[in-house]
């Protein structure tokens, strides 16, 4: 992969979708993730499923992220991942949720990390574009070093470490001084993750720990610009935010491809948690109520013109 941006958009569930990945790609040319997609339903063709692949040609650079627990079906769905014009297959192993590490996946990965290995060795032979695992420093305690080794050996192109345990959930810190051990004893790249939410803060966590490349995840909701943000501070000092009327475009084009995606009703409800983000993000008021209860694109419009331009 060839990536001039160090900065890179994590794998959020229900965040990341294909309606997102577009919107991002208007500021800024990084890496991004597509949410965790289940390899289970990938091998089975299951239709909610396939609408987390969708990937369209300018989402380039982007990494398929698949979650799941048989090394054997990992690797079937990564081969089947691979005909979607992907750029990286990524493995889950980080996931804390309990529905996830229940079955024995993300997270719970750590705990098993034959069980890991021999998925990340099945998925490398499997595929002929790059692999990378996405964990976090063990299960309950660090064991950070043992476990990233063992992945490379394995065959792993690149980790993305966050600097917290499964059992912590989000819960305390991003360790950053682990994560720069691990970048430090590793031969592959590292990209860095955990707690980095502005643009300081993921040039303060590129610089802390060494790493190739910092992963941006809360940060970006309601900031699908800010991968390209934390870059313009880190090659020139300075930054600009959206106007507010280049966010008004951002939110309605945004709510257009949801709509697109999902269906017009399903899109705008799965609009109103990222218009609560995109408002939050940029300092301005709005009635929650209000946002909770949308559903068409005109409501939409009009409610952001009174958040962005009204007087104060
Ligand atoms: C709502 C939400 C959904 C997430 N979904 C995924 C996911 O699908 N796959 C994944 O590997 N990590 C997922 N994560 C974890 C993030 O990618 C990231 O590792 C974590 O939020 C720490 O980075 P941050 O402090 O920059 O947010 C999710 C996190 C949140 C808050």
């Amino acid at each position: 992969m060839n990536i001039d941006n160090p900065f890179v958009q994590a794998p959020l569930a229900g965040v990341t979708d294909a309606a997102f990945r577009t919107v991002a790609r208007k500021f800024h040319r990084g890496l991004l993730f597509t949410e965790m997609i289940s390899a289970e339903g990938l091998c089975r063709a299951n239709w909610k499923t396939l609408k987390y692949t969708e990937i369209s040609s300018g989402h380039n650079p982007v990494v398929l992220q698949l979650v799941g627990r048989d090394p054997v079906r990992v690797a079937l769905a990564a081969g089947m991942a691979e005909g979607l014009g992907i750029d990286g297959v990524d493995i889950n192993a980080g996931c804390p949720q309990s529905r996830i590490t229940g079955p024995g996946s993300g997270g719970a990965l750590l705990k098993d990390p034959d069980r890991l290995c021999e998925m990340v060795r099945l998925v490398r032979k499997e595929v002929s574009i790059p692999v990378s695992v996405k964990m976090r420093l063990g299960y309950s305690k660090d064991e950070s070093l043992a476990l990233a080794r063992r992945v490379q050996e394995a065959g792993a192109d690149f980790i993305t470490l966050h600097g917290r345990t499964v059992s912590m959930g989000f819960s305390g810190e991003s360790d950053w001084a682990a994560i720069s051990r691990v970048v430090g004893d590793l031969d592959i790249p590292v990209l860095a993750n955990g707690d980095a939410r502005t643009e300081a803060m993921a040039v303060g966590l590129l610089q802390r720990t060494g790493a190739t490349g910092v992963m941006l995840g809360r940060g970006t909701r309601g900031r699908p610009d800010l991968p390209g943000a934390a870059l313009s501070l880190f090659e020139t000092g300075s930054f600009g935010r959206l106007s507010h009327s280049a966010l008004f475009d951002t939110v309605m084009e945004h709510a257009r491809l949801e709509g697109e995606l999902f269906g017009y009703l399903a899109g705008m409800k799965r609009m109103r948690k990222h218009v609560t983000w995109y408002l939050k993000a940029a300092g301005r008021r709005f009635d929650s109520h209000e946002v909770y209860s949308l559903e068409t694109a005109e409501g939409l419009g009009g409610l952001l013109e009174r958040a962005l331009f009204a007087k104060d």
